[in-house]
């Protein structure tokens, strides 16, 4: 059981998810303070995604807390969750495959004004030079990890304030990994707060600075990035020792 804190952006408590057939997520807490970049690990299947799909409103979830910054989420539409500032990048990306880079992303901007558009695209092109290159070029035609920059960008036209990041480097070379990482290490400096769903532990670990370990829908370790790390059995599980 977690208490609230006015440090709290996102405080989850007793979080159950389920689908027609089966419950996926047994009762969970996590809590995403100000600022803060927080992970949550964990193998195929155990229930990462639908943690982020329930917070949003886009799985059936019942819990005894959802909040952001004090206010209750559930039972929200998801595009009113969406407006109160949680930036979503979902797995699998969901770009529209007819647009092109800078149509994409003004997209993800359509409640801004001109001028701020302008400006909030200018700040995604200077964190992505990839896209910039490629802003004239149609969506499907993007390498993956070119696809995952993109999908990042349309939120951040949004001007979230918290992100939620399903597995951003699933599927992505080394060399991609690195880029969307240093994005997303540049945006925790910047202070934008983050709840980051990764099968990669090692990178998850790096970039965060808490963790939680999901297994089988339930948390099992919680702590410090360095503690997480540190302990035999998520070195035996996760990180190959
Ligand atoms: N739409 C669905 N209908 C029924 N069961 C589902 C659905 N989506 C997920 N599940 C089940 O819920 C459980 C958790 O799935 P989830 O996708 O949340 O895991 P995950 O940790 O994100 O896995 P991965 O790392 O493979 O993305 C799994 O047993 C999965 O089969
Ligand atoms: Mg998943």
């Amino acid at each position: 059981m977690v208490a609230s804190s006015p440090a709290d952006m996102l405080l989850v408590r007793n979080l159950h998810v389920s689908y027609r057939t089966a419950e996926a997520v047994h009762g969970i807490d996590l809590r995403v303070r100000a600022g803060e970049a927080v992970a949550v690990v964990g193998s195929n299947g155990a229930g990462k995604s639908s943690t982020l799909r329930g917070i949003m409103g886009l799985a059936s979830a019942l819990a005894d807390e959802i909040s952001f910054q004090g206010g209750d989420l559930r039972r929200m539409p998801t595009y009113r969750i969406a407006r109160l500032g949680l930036g979503f990048v979902p797995e699998g990306r969901e770009l529209f495959p007819g647009l092109n880079v800078a149509e994409e992303l003004l997209l993800g901007g359509r409640l801004l004004r001109g001028p701020q558009r302008r400006q909030k695209l200018d700040e995604v092109f200077a964190l992505f030079p990839r896209l910039a290159e490629r802003r004239k070029q149609i969506c499907r035609t993007l390498s993956g990890g070119e696809q995952q920059m993109l999908a990042l960008g349309r939120v951040l036209m949004s001007s979230p304030r918290l992100l939620l990041l399903d597995e951003p480097s699933l599927g992505l070379s080394p060399l991609l990994q690195d880029a969307v990482f240093g994005a997303l290490r540049h945006l925790r400096d910047g202070g934008l707060a983050m709840l980051l769903v990764e099968q990669n532990v090692h990178r998850a670990l790096a970039l965060c600075e808490r963790a939680y370990v999901l297994e089988l829908g339930l948390i099992t370790r919680a702590g410090p990035s360095g503690d997480v790390r540190a302990d035999p059995q998520v070195q035996k599980a996760y990180l190959g020792g």
